[in-house]
């Protein structure tokens, strides 16, 4: 792995690459790295020439101040992952990762960008309203790491189900030929999606958390035989109620705030009230959910 911090530095190895025909494959990231980066990196290798992989944390993404302070910086950490992911899958070529560590000056040498994107219908639904400027702050930051690593494909997790849909978006908007790479989430042994904010739980907290998924595969039961809404009604209440029905678990007012689950088409995004209304590829249930300060979210699909 070499690490590089500066957005010409990157440029030059890409063109030197490109110049070779290899093929590259972008890995975009905040960091704090865990399990689920690590599956979209090493897939990434298996299939490309070259992989950048970037660890930023896009301030331009955060709607609230606070997420952004807290948000975790393990820069040494996730470095260390990396190498030791290689050493795992014996990656021979040390050339093979970049680690492209930037600042937010060097990502944004003429200040906060100006740039605003637009993706319709997608981002209207689940994180949009509720996050506002969010999706335009990744497709900003992910366009400019189009731009700098010039990937033939681009990795992101299936987590961030709605961001996959605006990259997507993204991708028929500027027209660049990348062909992105949805990647299935990787979950604790317990069932809780990974996530660099699984370290801010408190341990009663994260001893609770996998209820999420939990619920939610329950759901993806009911959901033979029970209507839309009330599998959402259902699994909205099964949160909100947890800690009436579980109060041993649930010290010191402990308890889940969901703040939406819903049911929609997997690929438009836009909620469905029957289940034939889905296309293709059938329908994702999304949901958001507070627990002890911090917002989990998580997906199924039906
Ligand atoms: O999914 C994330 O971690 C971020 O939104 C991304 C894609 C790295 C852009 O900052």
């Amino acid at each position: 792995m070499k690490q590089i911090l500066k957005a010409a530095d990157l440029e030059l190895a890409v063109n030197e690459a490109k110049k070779q025909n290899l093929e590259i494959g972008l890995v975009p990231t905040m960091g704090a790295l865990h399990e689920g980066h690590l599956s979209l990196i090493e897939r990434a290798l298996k299939e490309n020439d070259l992989v950048v992989v970037s660890l930023f944390v896009n301030p331009i993404q955060f709607n609230n101040k606070e997420d952004l302070e807290k948000y975790p910086r393990t820069i040494e950490a996730d470095l260390e992952l990396i190498k030791n992911l290689e050493l795992k899958i014996k990656n021979s070529c040390s050339d093979k990762l970049l680690a492209f560590t930037p600042t937010v000056d060097e990502m944004y040498p003429q200040g906060e960008p100006k740039e605003v994107y637009h993706f319709g219908p997608v981002e209207e639904v689940m994180e949009g309203p509720r996050r506002p400027g969010h999706f335009s702050g990744v497709a900003v930051v992910v366009r400019r790491l189009f731009d700098l690593a010039q990937p033939k494909r681009a990795y992101f997790g299936e987590k961030d189900y709605q961001q996959i849909a605006v990259i997507r978006a993204l991708l028929e908007q500027i027209k660049y030929p990348i062909e992105l790479v949805p990647c299935p989430i990787v979950r604790a042994d317990d069932g809780l999606a990974l996530s660099s904010r699984n370290m801010r739980l408190s341990p009663a907290a994260r001893a609770i958390a996998p209820t999420i998924n939990a619920t939610l595969e329950q759901a993806a039961e009911m959901a033979e035989y029970e209507e839309v809404d009330d599998v959402k009604e259902w699994v909205l209440d099964t949160l909100a109620s947890f800690h009436e029905v579980n109060p041993s678990l649930c010290p010191n007012g402990l308890m889940f705030e969901p703040e939406y689950f819903e049911i929609v088409d997997a690929i438009t995004l836009q909620p469905i009230a029957e289940w034939g209304e889905a296309g293709e590829l059938g329908a994702v249930g999304c949901i958001a959910v507070w627990l002890d300060g911090v917002r989990l979210i998580d997906i199924v699909k039906f």
